[in-house]
């Protein structure tokens, strides 16, 4: 009763990440794992955020007036207040806060985050936790959000995640507002028509020793003014755009994508000898996203592999084996 509650999708990358930080496109699929916001009210004046999705459970102490002191103000004037905020924020929280930030306003009581998305492992755990914030903190509350709504929606996403991250591009941030799978280049998105059905799956490898933003920086000091590279990761997502009503066909791009990755140095050696094996069987893999350039895990890989069952595979491979579901009808 008076509880309120929001999710948002994690996601995958289907082809195109690196890339896409240089202005080539990427496909990504929401998939079905969610983080959950719920929010019950009380006529306090303080909001308490609880999370378990941000390492150890966190809880989060917002005095509500201070922050919405800060609500509409541009990112200066909140860089000057942030001090004092961050006395009050116990377990200070940049990800909460920059969220809260671009809420129309907060409500009293408590939101507890729940997630089931790895984290960490390139499935966007962080740009849902914005985006089920944000759905609970708008003034609409949980009410379906309007098609008309969304581009305004990605754009806030899009906002919070950069400064979390610094430069990124909008994939999670389009894949969260919009769901299905879906083409980002720069900040157009389109949605693409493929349904993945059978042979499709993925499995964690662990999470990587270097975050996101960490990774990105790397490739960009020994990369960033390799155009042909980049235009060749181009091609690639092209081409897995074009055959995307004839899956069978998607392999080849997969292991076109996974050459140039490797080439990049995002592809940690235990993982690529796995994919390796993964090819020698006649299926294709490829981590999705960042990667790792240090350390053994890669977070997520994607596998296509549409002759074989899941648990033969798994049992040859050695790792568990999920079927992906893409989240079909829209984030929300
Ligand atoms: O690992 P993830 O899910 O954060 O994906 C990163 C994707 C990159 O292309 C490497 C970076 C970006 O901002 O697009």
């Amino acid at each position: 009763e008076n509880m309120l509650s929001a999710k948002a999708p994690g996601k995958l990358i289907l082809s195109g990440e690196h890339s896409v930080v240089y202005g080539a496109p990427a496909i990504a699929v929401a998939v079905n794992h969610y983080v959950t916001a719920t929010f019950s009210p009380s006529d306090t004046d303080t909001l308490i955020i609880t999370s378990s999705v941000l390492g150890q459970s966190r809880r989060t102490l917002v005095q509500l007036e201070h922050l919405v002191a800060h609500l509409d103000q541009r990112f200066e004037r909140f860089l000057l207040g942030e001090l004092a905020v961050q006395d009050v924020l116990q377990t200070p929280h940049d990800l909460l806060y920059y969220t809260a930030l671009q809420s129309d306003s907060l409500p009293s009581g408590t939101v507890t985050i729940h997630s089931d998305i790895p984290t960490g492992a390139g499935m966007g755990s962080s740009a849902a936790v914005i985006a089920a914030l944000l759905q609970l903190f708008q003034s609409s509350s949980c009410a379906q959000q309007r098609d008309d709504k969304k581009p305004e929606f990605f754009q806030k996403v899009k906002y919070c995640e950069r400064l979390q991250h610094g430069r990124g591009s909008a994939i999670d941030a389009a894949a969260v507002t919009y769901g299905g799978v879906l083409k980002v280049q720069a900040d157009k998105v389109t949605p693409l028509p493929l349904e993945l059905g059978d042979g499709w799956y993925h499995f964690h490898t662990g999470t990587p020793c270097c975050s996101t933003g960490e990774t990105v920086a790397a490739v960009r000091a020994k990369f960033s003014h390799r155009t042909d590279l980049w235009q060749q990761f181009a091609k690639i997502t092209q081409a897995f755009e074009a055959n995307i009503k004839q899956p069978s066909r998607l392999g080849s791009a997969m292991r076109a994508n996974h050459q140039l990755l490797q080439e990049i140095g995002v592809v940690p050696a235990p993982v690529s000898a796995l994919i390796a094996q993964i090819e020698s069987m006649g299926g294709a893999a490829k981590i999705c996203g960042a990667g790792a350039h240090q350390g053994e895990t890669a977070g997520q890989v994607l596998v296509y592999f549409p002759e074989q069952n899941s648990e033969t595979l798994s049992a040859q491979l050695g790792v568990c084996l999920t079927p992906l579901q893409q989240q079909l009808n829209g984030a929300h």
